[in-house]
């Protein structure tokens, strides 16, 4: 059996991919509630807002209110999405420690996501790159539809190692596979991961699993035995995609931290401050949270 990574780095991003599906707004305030909780449970990156079009995702139009209300831990890096210019100007005036460009592995989710094919996103991140560099923040770059499109289907690995290339070149300190739509399964993961693996270091190479059909924390297991030790989810399983029809949310934080524990990897993250954010935010939403280990933890406590 291979062995598995002894700890990990776990990226919190339900401020931003988990409410950024959420059709209701959702006030600043609460967000920033949301963002100081986590940061008070221990995760050393949380995606905290995304400087894209407002009138793609309105849900996002806060980002300048939140990432100035939100009580900074040092050390902490707090992530924002930046597509252009644009974006990364108002990131580098929100003071994150890091910001996101994000591609595509697939044509198609790049015109409907991005508004462009994926040669002109890498041309349009170039500038975003180096300017983010001569800045010093830390650069992540982020490839949707790594295991599938929900507008073209298949997507071939090599497309997928295209683009892990085109990133590295691009001065990426982190680069995330993610599944965008959730189809993955435990063989196809590991086979995309050992393609990404031969591209860019295997220390920062991240998966980030949305769990649609529930495989993503078979995928993350998956993961793990070859060797990826970065991971993404959404606290009580928050999100989805609004470019991705269907998509739910990311896999659940307390699900992941429950299956790390069980398995004697480190996080670093207390569980039970993230159950509490959990149900912060599942009950301004009013409904129950997606998180399993979450509802269990939550319900043990009730009784
Ligand atoms: P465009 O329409 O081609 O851009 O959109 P444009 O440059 O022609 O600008 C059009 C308008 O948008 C202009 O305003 C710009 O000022 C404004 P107008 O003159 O019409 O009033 N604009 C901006 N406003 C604020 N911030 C900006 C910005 N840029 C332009 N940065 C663009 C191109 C990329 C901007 C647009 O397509 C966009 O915002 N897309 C974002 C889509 C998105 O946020 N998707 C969800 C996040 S990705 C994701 O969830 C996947 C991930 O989780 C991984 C996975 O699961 O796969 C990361
Ligand atoms: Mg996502």
């Amino acid at each position: 059996m291979n062995s598995l990574p002894r700890q990990v780095k776990i990226v919190e991003v339900g401020p931003r991919d988990g409410l950024q599906n959420e059709k209701a707004s959702v006030p600043a305030a609460v967000k920033i509630e949301l963002v100081d909780r986590l940061t008070s449970a221990g995760f050393r990156n949380i995606e905290a807002a995304s400087f894209v079009s407002p009138k793609w995702v309105p849900q996002m139009a806060t980002s300048a209110e939140v990432m100035a209300g939100i009580a900074r831990k040092n050390g902490v890096i707090y992530s924002a999405l930046t597509p252009n210019m644009q974006g990364l100007t108002a990131a580098l005036a929100a003071r994150a420690d890091e910001v996101v460009i994000f591609g595509s592995a697939s044509e198609a989710f790049s015109q409907k996501n991005i508004n462009c094919s994926i040669a002109e996103s890498i041309a349009r991140f170039e500038e975003v790159a180096k300017t983010a560099k001569d800045n010093g923040l830390r650069l992540r770059g982020s490839i949707s539809c790594s295991f599938g499109c929900p507008y073209q289907g298949d997507v071939p690995l090599d497309a997928v190692a295209d683009v892990v290339g085109r990133m590295r070149d691009l001065g990426c300190d982190e680069i995330d596979i993610a599944d965008t739509i959730g189809v993955a399964t435990p063989r196809k993961t590991q086979a995309v991961m050992e393609r990404a693996i031969r591209e860019f270091r295997v220390d920062a190479l991240a998966g980030h699993f949305h769990d649609t059909y529930g495989q993503a924390l078979a995928n993350i297991y998956a993961s793990l035995e070859v060797g990826i030790s970065i991971y993404h989810s959404s606290v009580s399983g928050l999100g989805g995609c609004p470019y991705a029809k269907g998509a739910t949310g990311n896999v659940a934080t307390e699900d992941v931290l429950y299956l790390m524990q069980g398995l004697g990897i480190e996080t670093g993250i207390d569980l039970d401050i993230v159950v509490d954010a959990g149900q912060f935010i599942s009950h301004f939403l009013g409904r129950k949270g997606a998180s399993r280990a979450g509802n269990a933890i939550a319900a043990k406590r009730a009784n």
